[in-house]
């Protein structure tokens, strides 16, 4: 819960919440509720915290679905910190956590077009691109298309023996 403040800069930063289903925090009471309510009580959601500062800049959370062995995930990281390679760093390790502790199969995801940053995460942790999804979901009113990575278990080992 200390880190309600930290949560509540990127929450309410509307480049943040731009491509994201839900809206730009205007409270802090809201960030209180949702760290509460939701991160605090949802297994597999994490903290990004940069060590150098003890501080709390961003979120990233893992979605087991294990009726097929497979993971998706979503990441926020505070736009001061952006493009400093923290997003990739956190992906990596839950893609490391899923394959090597959680025994999953395929972790997957995706990003809305116009999120190219997103995107590239996904490309620098070995994800493969699957294709593209025109005007899949209509998130805020607005339709998006929906541009599809994922990576498999047998992909990430293979990776893991070339390096
Ligand atoms: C997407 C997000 C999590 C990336 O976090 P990050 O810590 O900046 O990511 P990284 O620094 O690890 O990598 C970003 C990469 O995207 C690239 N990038 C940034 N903007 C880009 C753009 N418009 N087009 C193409 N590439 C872009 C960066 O250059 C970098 O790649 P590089 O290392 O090859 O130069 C961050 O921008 C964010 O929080 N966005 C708002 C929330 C969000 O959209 N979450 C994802 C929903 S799918």
């Amino acid at each position: 819960m200390e880190d309600v403040q930290d949560v509540f800069l990127y929450a309410s930063d509307d480049a943040v919440t731009k491509y994201l289903t839900w809206p730009s925090h205007v409270d802090i009471s809201q960030t209180e509720k949702v760290v509460k309510e939701i991160f605090m009580a949802t297994p597999g959601i994490f903290a990004i915290e940069l060590k150098s500062e003890g501080k709390c800049i961003g979120c990233i959370d893992l979605r087991i679905c294990a009726e097929h062995d497979k993971g998706s995930f979503g990441y926020t990281i505070n736009r001061e910190y952006w493009n400093k390679g923290y997003a990739t760093e956190a992906l990596g390790l839950i893609i490391d956590l899923a394959f090597s502790k959680l025994g999953l199969n395929r972790i997957e995801g995706m990003h809305y077009v116009g999120n190219e940053g997103s995107g590239r995460v996904m490309q620098k942790c070995g994800m493969r691109y699957e294709g593209k999804g025109l005007q899949e979901v209509k998130i805020k009113g607005i339709y998006h298309d929906v541009v599809h990575y994922a990576i498999l278990r047998e992909e990430w080992i293979a990776s893991k023996q070339v390096k």
